[in-house]
């Protein structure tokens, strides 16, 4: 990736499936807070928020995590989309973007066991298996409390709660959803054997413990449509950045025929460094388009020359920007410019620009 390609395709609208984007840039989803600490709903800084990232030129946005009930969720001030006052506010995030041209996508999530008590509403945050994680909730400063091991029900409740949050992101005015499974929470809590030691069909080795993924894929393309239903995972978790799968290549062919079998179009693989290479000389969405033709949205402090050259190599659909557009508001009009991008700073997350 060492040539240097002028920064065209990245810019240039991008046609996916019934989406006609204004870029090949797409907004990462980023958490941010900003909702009201006991009703989880947005207010009008968050609308001016993704507004002015739509005027910008991003082709794509994909938003923060938005919790499909009380029980998913692992922040104070994460937003909901689970209350018709929840969805109402939303409404207006998805009619400011659209105004501006912009295509917007709720990222529907569940956090699973990375929550505490306090958060979820009194009860034991739910996971696949009664494991505690190690560490502290973040912005709560509480260690992740213990939690319950789901039940039958417990799953079936989860799917419906899931089909739910779906319905309500289309009532929202929403362009499609983008299922959270990465990040160690709870979709990829039971796609990975350190969190789910299930002897039911759930659990068993990683085919088998991709199950639940599945169920909620199937149940969020019954409401949505498969070309507006973007899956994320990952192999790294939150509470576990280096982790990886004993054999990458293996583990993503495994990942890519659950996804054939469900019947998906867009996958978004979560990592941090989009130019790693993980196994046999090859990067984590190298290996991935071995065995994915359709669309990929790569991410993973991506610059726009790794967006340009990888876009142009086909080795992925769009680049998904996260840090950068946090810092710069006006990001695409900067790279359009040949301007300076501004530097990300963890206390920019402390006020909404
Ligand atoms: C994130 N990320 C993230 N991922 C996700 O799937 N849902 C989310 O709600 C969040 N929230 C979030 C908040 C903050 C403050 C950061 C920094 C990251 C991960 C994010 O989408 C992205 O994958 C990474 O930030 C890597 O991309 P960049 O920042 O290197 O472009």
């Amino acid at each position: 990736m060492s040539k240097t390609v002028e920064i065209n395709k990245f810019l240039e609208p991008a046609k996916l499936g019934e989406w006609n984007l204004q870029s090949h840039v797409a907004m990462a989803p980023l958490t941010r807070c900003f909702a009201d600490l006991d009703t989880g709903i947005v207010g009008e800084d968050v609308v001016e928020y993704y507004r002015k990232r739509a005027a910008d030129g991003v082709g794509l946005i994909i938003t923060e995590g938005i919790v499909i009930s009380q029980r998913g969720r692992g922040n104070p001030g994460v937003s909901g989309l689970y209350s018709n006052e929840q969805i109402a506010a939303w409404k207006k995030v998805t009619d400011a973007v659209h105004a501006e041209g912009g295509t917007i996508v709720a990222q529907i999530w569940h956090v699973g066991r990375l929550s505490h008590h306090e958060l979820t509403g009194g009860v034991a945050p739910l996971a696949p298996s009664a494991i505690q994680a190690q560490g502290d909730v973040s912005r709560l400063g509480k260690p992740f409390s213990m939690p319950e091991e789901m039940s039958e029900q417990d799953i079936q409740q989860v799917l419906d709660q899931y089909a739910q949050a779906a319905q309500n992101a289309l009532a929202a005015g929403f362009d499609g959803v983008e299922i959270h499974g990465a990040n160690g929470y709870l979709i990829d809590q039971f796609n990975t054997d350190l969190t789910n030691q299930r002897t039911d069909r759930y659990g068993g080795d990683l085919k088998q413990r991709l199950t639940f993924m599945k169920e909620v894929i199937r149940t969020v393309i019954d409401v949505v449509g498969t070309k507006r239903t973007i899956i994320r995972f990952s192999a790294m978790k939150v509470d576990n950045l280096a982790y990886m799968w004993e054999d990458p290549e293996q583990a993503i062919a495994t990942f890519m025929d659950a996804f054939k079998e469900v019947g998906v179009t867009n996958i978004h693989l979560s990592i941090v460094d989009f130019t790693q290479v993980v196994a046999n000389g090859m990067t984590l969405n190298q290996l991935v388009r071995k065995y994915w033709d359709k669309v990929i949205i790569g991410v993973g402090s991506i610059t726009p020359q790794i967006a340009e050259d990888a876009l142009q190599e086909g080795l992925i659909d769009l680049a998904a920007i996260g840090r950068p557009l946090i810092a710069n508001p006006d990001y695409v009009h900067r790279v359009k410019n040949g301007m300076t991008l501004e530097d990300y700073d963890v206390q920019q997350l402390f006020t909404l620009v």
